[in-house]
């Protein structure tokens, strides 16, 4: 399996856009937090935040190659699960169901990253000082950060996190230098 250095040289290849390599390195903080919480492998969660949207790019005008162009792209360089759990990440689209913790975490993990974010735009602090309860109140704004699918973030509940549970953990480990 390739290492986290490559892992990030091949998502730059594809030369995403600023807010997408912030997004997936977000979202490899929350997986790595979500595998320590759980005592799995932090670098195999990981990558599967870090390589989620690598095919973003590619495919921003048809989503329904989403996840599936990014499985070609990996093909032989990750293990079989993070191909899975990418796939499953855009289930809507791939129907490729998640199945394992890691594919849940991903889905709630990638998303939550769009509401933190969203959320420390309209603080003068930031991320600083962030509670989950704050966040619980723009969730049910609807009108704040309308692309971020609430009902992924609540996905968390799926592997057994409750809500504030998961946003406090997504808050650590976004906050983290
Ligand atoms: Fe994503």
């Amino acid at each position: 399996m390739i290492d986290r250095k490559i892992a990030y040289d091949l998502v730059s290849a594809q030369h995403p856009e600023q807010n997408m390599l912030q997004h997936a390195i977000d979202s490899e903080r929350v997986m790595r937090a979500l595998a320590a919480h759980f005592g799995e492998d932090a670098d195999v969660w990981g990558l599967a935040g870090l390589l989620h949207d690598i095919d973003y790019p590619m495919t921003k005008n048809s989503p329904e190659k989403h996840g599936v162009l990014a499985a070609e792209l990996l093909a032989g360089k990750v293990t079989d699960d993070i191909i899975y759990a990418i796939q499953a990440h855009n289930t809507e689209c791939t129907g490729v169901e998640p199945k394992s913790m890691m594919d849940l975490a991903l889905r709630a993990g990638e998303s939550v990253t769009g509401l933190v974010t969203a959320a420390a735009l309209v603080r003068p602090t930031g991320m600083e000082g962030m509670q989950a309860s704050s966040l619980k109140k723009k969730m049910k704004d609807k009108s704040f950060a309308a692309s971020v699918d609430r009902e992924r973030i609540k996905e968390c509940e799926r592997i057994g996190l409750a809500l504030d549970q998961f946003l406090t953990l997504a808050i650590g480990a976004m906050s983290e230098k």
